[in-house]
């Protein structure tokens, strides 16, 4: 039974079956059995195995960058076992603009469209063009358009209709020649010259300071997303807090205006921050970051989650919702 400890940045001591590797479409559709127990891999950034999984691991490792230039745009194409923060490098290099605040995000480009990775301003549907699937249940191979992609916070198509209905083989990019730098969050408005190469280097140095270092300290980046609760919700909150952090967004299906409230500041609250329970440690520094700070099991994850989850609900009304992704012995769980 092949150990899946180091195939996820949280670094629980799980196993699976198999682990099966792949680098082009031809060999995967020879692996892949819709019969069969499978999950597709990438990072393992944003995947944590809570328990043995009874099933295949499909490791995608397709590669490879390609790209030409119109007037207004670089267009890449790029492979989605190619490493997230080497190609946002690679970009840096060869000034291609756009990717420098999602610098150091873990995990691999295919991942990117599925919760529509964001940081410090950005997210990385402002910059899909389209990306290439396979269909699991035909083997088709077929083009979806940024449109369809349906991106919205932490989200996408990918985890709604389509969810475990494709492979991601690549991602194509569209990076405006004229980007302006986008310097709304915080600390990056204070730079003197905000250049892509200061945001980058910005944006770097803001990730180490705040964020623990996987290869250091296993986690899985947020643990859960930030909610966006009503108006009213937020104002029956803030009666009993001086200040309570929160940004406006527009309800997507709605035009209403609703208000997204950080979950590091509501755990925080809920008195989380710096606990432990057995293996797995509230982030002191980001309480929504669990770490594993040595010997974790799934089940102290799961208790933690749970406990958090219930006395955010009681004390705030909020209901949170994980980002990560929790695999059990047979497949995906909820908390
Ligand atoms: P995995 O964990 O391997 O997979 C994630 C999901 O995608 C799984 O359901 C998997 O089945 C599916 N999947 C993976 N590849 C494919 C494919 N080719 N085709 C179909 N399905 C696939 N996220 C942010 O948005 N912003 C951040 O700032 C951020 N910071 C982080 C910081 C740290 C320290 C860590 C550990 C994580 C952070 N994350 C962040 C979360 C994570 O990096 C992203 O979600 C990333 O895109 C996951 O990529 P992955 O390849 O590791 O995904
Ligand atoms: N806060 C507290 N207590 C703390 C720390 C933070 O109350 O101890 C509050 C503060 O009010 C702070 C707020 O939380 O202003 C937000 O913190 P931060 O700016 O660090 O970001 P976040 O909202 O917690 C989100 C993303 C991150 C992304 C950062 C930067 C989600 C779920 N998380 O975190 O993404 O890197 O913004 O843009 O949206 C990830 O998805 O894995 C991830 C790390």
């Amino acid at each position: 039974m092949p150990s899946l400890q180091s195939f996820s940045t949280f670094g629980l001591n799980a196993s699976c079956n198999a682990i099966e590797r792949f680098s082009d479409v031809q060999t995967f559709l020879s692996l892949y059995d819709k019969n069969k127990t499978t999950y597709l891999l990438g990072g393992g950034s944003n995947t944590i195995f809570a328990d043995d999984f009874n099933g295949t691991i499909l490791l995608n490792q397709i590669k490879g960058i390609s790209h030409y230039d119109t007037e207004e745009y670089h267009f890449l194409r790029v492979g989605a076992g190619e490493n997230w923060h080497e190609f946002v490098s690679l970009c840096m290099q060869e000034k291609w603009y756009g990717l420098e605040n999602l610098a150091l995000i873990p995990g691999s480009v295919g991942a990117c469209p599925i919760q529509n990775i964001g940081a410090y301003g950005r997210e990385v549907n402002a910059f899909i063009d389209t990306v290439e699937v396979v269909l699991l249940e035909t083997g088709k191979q077929v083009n979806i358009s940024n449109e369809q992609c349906e991106f919205g916070y932490r989200d996408s198509v990918f985890k709604n209709a389509l969810a475990n209905k494709v492979l991601i083989t690549h991602v194509n990019f569209k990076l405006p020649k004229n980007i302006q730098p986008e310097t709304t969050y915080g600390e990056l408005q204070a730079l003197p010259s905000p250049t892509p190469e200061a945001i980058y280097d910005k944006v770097i140095e803001i990730r180490k300071s705040k964020l623990p270092d996987p290869a250091k300290l296993g986690n899985a980046g947020s643990f859960f997303k930030n909610p966006i609760i009503s108006r009213s919700q937020f104002e029956n909150i803030a009666k009993e807090y001086e200040v309570v952090p929160h940004f406006d967004v527009k309800d997507k299906d709605r035009d209403a205006i609703k208000v997204k409230v950080p979950a590091a500041w509501l755990i925080d609250k809920a008195g989380f921050k710096g606990k432990t329970l057995n293996g797995v440690r509230c982030h002191p520094t980001q309480p929504l970051v669990l770490t594993n700070i040595g010997g974790a099991t799934g089940s102290d994850i799961l208790t933690m989650a749970r406990d958090i989850i219930a006395s955010v609900q009681e004390k705030f009304g909020v209901a949170l919702e994980p980002e990560v992704r929790l695999l059990g012995n047979k497949g995906l769980i909820s908390l």
